[in-house]
């Protein structure tokens, strides 16, 4: 017994000697181990315990244990020694000049021209009063097609060529082909007419939309931004003049519209509108660089570019809103971010707004 008592005496004054001239972190490690370690000095004494008789071992148990308190005591001195050192060491030497600019390593980035876009088209509404509005990019056939006047055999869901939520995802009792990718941002229309409950509704909405196509003009997920302004006595009137408003704010003050008859289920009557070419200015042609001119590719020489979609809010449309038709009427529009900034930009393919070549995109 004798032998272990002296054993762990030694040990304990090597461990003593040897923690407190222990240099880094790395060496403290390699001390721990050494004497706290599964197969360490400590446990090594531990186990030659088992050849002594059983009176004997509870006092050297006693001391192994003291010892290896002693130790873990040094080690965690020991680390707090060398954090010390090391921070006086830092403060000690050459200071940093935290006013000194940055190396610029990484040059700082901007938002995406189509998030950039669609939030300057919200906010040109927000001068004018108008809330900015959203809806789910999922959305049920009752609020993309039903309620805006499209029912299930209509000709006009050929527009938009739908992507429908497969029937094994849907959750159990949800009719298949009733859940898709909305095709457009008018189901918000309806919505916001239900959230606010009464008129006077103006809201704006940008957001993602979902159609089966793809071509240098055409992507399956592009931007479009909706609008709808719904009180008493909105004539087609207010239609113009604020999507005029609109035009000279995004294209420039020269900016002309043009309003001619199209079709919509939900607006009644409707309208495309058609802005001066931004390219041309309007006159079909543009300087060829030799004193004469060329015909203008961007408006196909007519001077005029398609913009968007709009109308008077149909009376069917406003009573699934929840909104009487007979006191209230409204106009609605709808457009596409892409589209506009590529007119505005002069860009010609829209694939490249989605191929994130930083060459494009650090253009804006
Ligand atoms: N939702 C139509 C489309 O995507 C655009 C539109 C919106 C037309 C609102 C009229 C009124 O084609």
């Amino acid at each position: 017994m004798a032998d272990l008592l002296a054993q762990l005496e030694a040990l304990a004054q090597s461990a003593r000697e040897a923690i407190v001239a222990a240099a880094d972190e790395k060496s403290l490690e390699e001390l721990r181990v050494r004497f706290l370690g599964k197969k360490g000095e400590i446990s090594q004494v531990l186990r030659a315990m088992g050849q002594l008789v059983a009176e004997l071992r509870p006092r050297v148990g006693e001391v192994a244990n003291r010892v290896r308190d002693e130790v873990e005591e040094l080690l965690v001195e020991g680390r707090a020694r060398l954090a010390a050192r090391a921070l006086e060491a830092e403060l000690s030497g050459r200071p940093i000049d935290v006013t000194v600019p940055g190396r610029a390593l990484l040059p700082r980035g901007h938002r995406h021209p189509i998030t950039r876009s669609g939030e300057e088209i919200a906010a040109i509404f927000g001068r004018l009063g108008y809330e900015v509005a959203s809806g789910p990019e999922i959305e049920l056939d009752r609020y993309n097609f039903e309620a805006l006047n499209m029912p299930a055999d209509h000709p006009a869901r050929d527009m938009q060529d739908t992507f429908y939520v497969e029937e094994s995802t849907l959750r159990e009792g949800v009719e298949p082909g009733t859940v898709l990718l909305r095709t457009h941002t008018s189901p918000v229309q309806i919505r916001s007419m239900l959230r606010l409950g009464k008129p006077p509704v103006r809201i704006i909405c940008p957001g993602r939309v979902y159609r089966s196509d793809y071509d240098q003009t055409h992507s399956p997920m592009f931007h479009q931004v909706e609008g709808l302004c719904v009180d008493r006595g909105i004539t087609f009137a207010d239609l113009k003049g604020t999507l005029a408003a609109f035009a000279r704010a995004y294209f420039g003050p020269r900016t002309r519209t043009r309003f001619r008859p199209s079709y919509f289920p939900f607006t009644e009557p409707s309208a495309e509108v058609d802005v001066s070419c931004t390219i041309c200015g309007g006159k079909g042609r543009v300087p060829d660089g030799n004193g004469g001119t060329r015909r203008c590719g961007t408006c196909k020489e007519s001077g005029w570019l398609e913009v968007l979609g709009s109308g008077m809010v149909h009376p069917r449309v406003l009573e699934n809103g929840g909104i009487d038709p007979t006191r209230y009427t409204g106009f609605a529009f709808g457009m596409g971010v892409e589209r506009l900034a590529m007119l505005r930009y002069g860009i010609d393919d829209l694939r490249l707004y989605f191929e994130n070549d930083l060459r494009f995109l650090g253009q804006f």
